[in-house]
């Protein structure tokens, strides 16, 4: 397994690889909105590759303060294998590398039995009001 940046040629098989894994997308998903987040860090935004088949993909941020983790996916017929495991080292790894030492990532109501993933992860929870705003 390798990984690899995200490339536009990539969308299709990142958009399926999400759905399949129950990623909910949203208008910021388009391929101009991944262009977008492309002309920042784009080494934060990779996959993970075997035999040519993408099994698992990540989107970090770095805001200049805090990493942040979004659309971490592994294909459903890889989870399991501990290819989570080792996005989640590789993007720490490149975190770091760009001078980030705190890293956050929320996690969907539906989706809250993934918090044991991220806590095996070293993550802990904090009691915090979400909020956002579409613009
Ligand atoms: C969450 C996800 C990325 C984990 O990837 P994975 O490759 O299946 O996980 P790994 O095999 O690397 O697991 C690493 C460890 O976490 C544990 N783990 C994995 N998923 C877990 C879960 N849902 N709850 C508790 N522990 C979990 C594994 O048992 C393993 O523990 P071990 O080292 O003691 O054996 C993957 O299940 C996935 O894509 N889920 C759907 C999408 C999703 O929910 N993404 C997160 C959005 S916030």
């Amino acid at each position: 397994m390798i990984f690899r940046n995200f490339k536009q040629s990539d969308y299709d098989s990142v958009i399926d690889l999400w759905k399949r894994a129950g990623i909910i997308l949203s208008r910021s998903d388009t391929i101009q909105g991944l262009e977008k987040k492309l002309d920042r860090d784009p080494e934060l935004f990779f996959v993970a590759e075997e035999e040519g088949r993408i099994i698992g993909v990540v989107m970090g941020c770095y805001d200049g303060r805090r990493g942040w983790i979004n659309h971490l996916a592994v294909d459903p017929e890889y989870q399991g294998r501990c290819i989570g495991q080792e996005i989640i080292q590789e993007l720490e790894k490149r975190f770091r590398k760009l001078g980030c030492e705190k890293v956050n990532l929320l996690i969907e109501m539906h989706n809250s039995s993934v918090q044991g993933f991220y806590e095996k992860m070293g993550f802990k929870k904090d009691e915090l009001i979400f909020m956002e705003k579409w613009l």
